[in-house]
């Protein structure tokens, strides 16, 4: 009879016939096979480059990559291509009619002792790191822009220091490999033709069998770091062939380890890592690099150590522009319960609101940042000031009354030189809220203190915003629009219906405490707060079990134990969402094209430089005219 995965890959391969092309490169490696099957099981045809012909099918782990080239030539859509990733015509073929590549080759090749030879270039070599890891990315990219293939993944390694002693041990004997692949990854960032995701593992192999099921993937992008452990190179390709279909996940560098986990999460059953996937995305990459080439005295990584001290940067006297606001700058960006809605018109609702208001801009700290919150963590704060004395708003401060011994000294001056009120609130979690994680760090500490937003009586409108926002336009109607009586927010960039790092009403004691009632009733990952479901989507989204998913429950979902809390506090929520690219701008993604950056009101992410889609915070560009100036 014939195997299960079989018929579902045939079945699959049946319905999705026409199905867009991957190439694979590293078919015939441990990782390589696998992903070729994962993508044979999602109806994907494939083209597999090979080295070795075709021999006898078979993909055990002791199968020569001929045997392995035999059996994924088995494979329903599977098409094997004989050749090497460094011979440029061959992989301008390989890339001819496909909409995507996963570059999962790796070099094989160990340093040999007449590599010592100062008259030999073992570099010229075809095998070697420099030729495999490097300019290979090279071909692949040229034909993938030949061929118009938009998509390209490529898996390297950690990306340590190059001076760790690891580094040197690995570079050292094999042919400089672990040092090329990061020149490659110099080369993907470096273009702006073809939408990469570098995934750097651990260890690809077996995890101990007796932590399984323990672990589940972790991934960060490679401004953090995680512990180096194993993973298994199914994982890994599962990872790879899902950032096919995940668009955040383009120009990204994801480290990916396994980590003690909530017991056992395959990748293939959760959605929550793939949206990690996307968080990691919006977060720092090595710095800006060049598209650069593969040639000079070695790896440039080598030679030089990436940097981003953001210093004692200050911006004075900031200029907030009042730009027009264009009608639709965000699609498929506001959501009211299940549904899709249009995002509504600030300066018209504006209009509505109140000549003059008390206004209040809400920022908070808690746990160690609380203590340790310097300039770097208030860099954009020059622009809120700026935003603040545009709408007469006072800048709130809100921290856990315990804490209040434990200030850092940058907040204390802030603070003494009246630049932020703080507000001392007795609670981060709501005391009778039923749901809490053990997690660490776990989200709802900095999510839900920010409840206390929802009380701050006394003002026309309070708006929350998190401290990596910065301010480039004039906040006023959206201030005014809040005074009306309306919870103003935006989606996330990543698939939430609710970015929790922005959000304004007029605030009202009885909205705090239907906010007290839901979080009484609790949370479900399978149902989410008060069994609500996570509409509008269909998996638990980022943020889901805090701020993001609490907040969507209770101002954009209706019925069930929702109206009853509003009921019973005796307040009706009337909610809007706002066009995020203008309003809480997070990643170029659903922004329409051509997207004219200059007229956002509020940056909040990305701030990294090397996506060139990516609009840029003001402070990075002045950083970066600060650096060339110097040089
Ligand atoms: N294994 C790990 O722990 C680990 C950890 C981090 C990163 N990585 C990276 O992930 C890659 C894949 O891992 P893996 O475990 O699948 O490695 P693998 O089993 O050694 O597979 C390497 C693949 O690259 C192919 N290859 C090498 N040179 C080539 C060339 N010139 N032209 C075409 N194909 C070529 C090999 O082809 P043949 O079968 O013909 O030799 C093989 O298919 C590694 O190469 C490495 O760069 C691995």
């Amino acid at each position: 009879m014939a195997h299960p995965t079989l018929l579902l890959a045939l079945a699959a391969f049946a319905v999705r016939c026409a199905a867009d092309m991957v190439a694979v490169t590293g078919a015939t490696g441990k990782l390589g096979r696998h992903a070729v099957q994962q993508l044979v099981e999602q109806g994907h045809s494939v083209r597999c480059l090979c080295r070795s012909a075709p021999t006898k099918p078979s993909r055990g782990e002791d199968a020569t990559a001929g045997e392995v080239a035999a059996w994924l030539a088995t494979l329903p859509g599977v098409e094997v291509f004989q050749g090497q990733v460094t011979e440029k015509e061959k992989v301008l073929e390989l890339l001819r009619g496909c909409s995507a590549c996963l570059a999962l080759h790796g070099a094989k090749r160990y340093t040999k002792a007449e590599d010592l030879l100062p008259w030999v270039d073992e570099s010229t070599d075809a095998n070697h790191g420099k030729q495999v890891n490097c300019e290979a990315v090279g071909y692949l990219l040229d034909a993938a822009v030949a061929n118009g293939c938009k998509r390209l993944v490529r898996v390297t390694g950690k990306g340590e220091d190059p001076w760790s002693p690891f580094s040197i041990l690995i570079n050292g004997l094999g042919s400089m490999a672990k040092a090329w692949n990061q020149e490659g990854e110099r080369r993907l960032r470096g273009q702006s033709q073809v939408d990469y995701t570098i995934i750097r593992p651990g260890y690809m192999g077996k995890v101990d069998a007796t932590l399984d099921d323990e672990v589940s993937l972790a991934l960060a992008d490679d401004g953090g770091d995680l512990k180096v452990s194993a993973i298994p190179h199914r994982c890994v390709a599962e990872l790879c062939v899902r950032c096919l279909a995940y668009p955040n996940a383009a120009r990204a560098t994801l480290v990916a380890m396994t980590q003690p986990g909530d017991g056992p999460r395959p990748l293939g059953a959760m959605q929550g890592p793939l949206l990690l996937v996307v968080l990691s995305a919006f977060c720092n990459v090595a710095g800006a690099e060049d598209a650069g080439s593969c040639e000079g005295d070695g790896p440039a990584l080598l030679q030089s150590k990436q940097t981003r001290s953001l210093g004692n940067l200050s911006l004075e006297n900031i200029q907030l522009h009042s730009l027009p606001i264009p009608p639709t700058t965000c699609t498929h960006c506001c959501w009211q319960d299940g549904e899709e809605v249009p995002c509504l018109d600030v300066e018209r609702c504006a209009a509505r609101g109140p000549q003059k208001g008390k206004y209040a801009i809400v920022l908070s700290l808690v746990g160690a940042a609380v203590q340790s919150a310097n300039e770097t963590r208030f860099r954009y704060f020059a622009s809120m000031r700026a935003a603040a004395k545009l709408a007469g708003a006072d800048i709130l401060l809100l921290v856990d009354k315990r804490n209040n011994a434990s200030l850092s000294p940058f907040v204390l001056k802030l603070v003494q030189e009246k630049e932020l009120k703080l507000l001392l609130v007795d609670w981060e979690v709501p005391p009778q809220m039923t749901w809490t994680n053990s997690k660490v760090p776990w989200c709802g500490r900095q999510d839900f203190i920010r409840l206390h937003v929802l009380g701050l009586q006394g003002y026309d409108a309070a708006a929350y915003y998190d401290t990596d926002v910065e301010f480039r336009g004039d906040i006023t109607p959206m201030l005014k629009c809040a005074a009306t009586g309306k919870f103003l927010s935006s989606s996330g960039g990543i698939g939430e219906p609710l970015n929790v790092g922005f959000f304004a009403l007029r605030p009202d004691s009885r909205l705090l405490s239907a906010a007290l009632a839901l979080a009484e009733v609790g949370f479900d990952k399978q149902t989410c707060w008060a069994n609500m479901g996570w509409a509008p989507r269909d998996y638990a989204y980022v943020g889901g079990e805090c701020g993001q998913g609490f907040m969507y429950t209770l101002f954009y979902r209706s019925g069930g134990m929702v109206d009853k809390v509003l009921s019973s506090a005796g307040v009706v929520v009337d909610s809007a969402q706002l066009d995020r690219c203008m309003w809480n701008y997070q990643t170029h993604n659903d922004c329409v094209k051509p997207f004219d950056c200059s007229r956002i009101r509020v940056h909040h992410k990305p701030a990294h430089l090397t996506e060139f889609q990516e609009c840029q915070k003001m402070e990075f560009h002045k950083l970066l005219s600060v650096k060339n100036e110097i040089a």
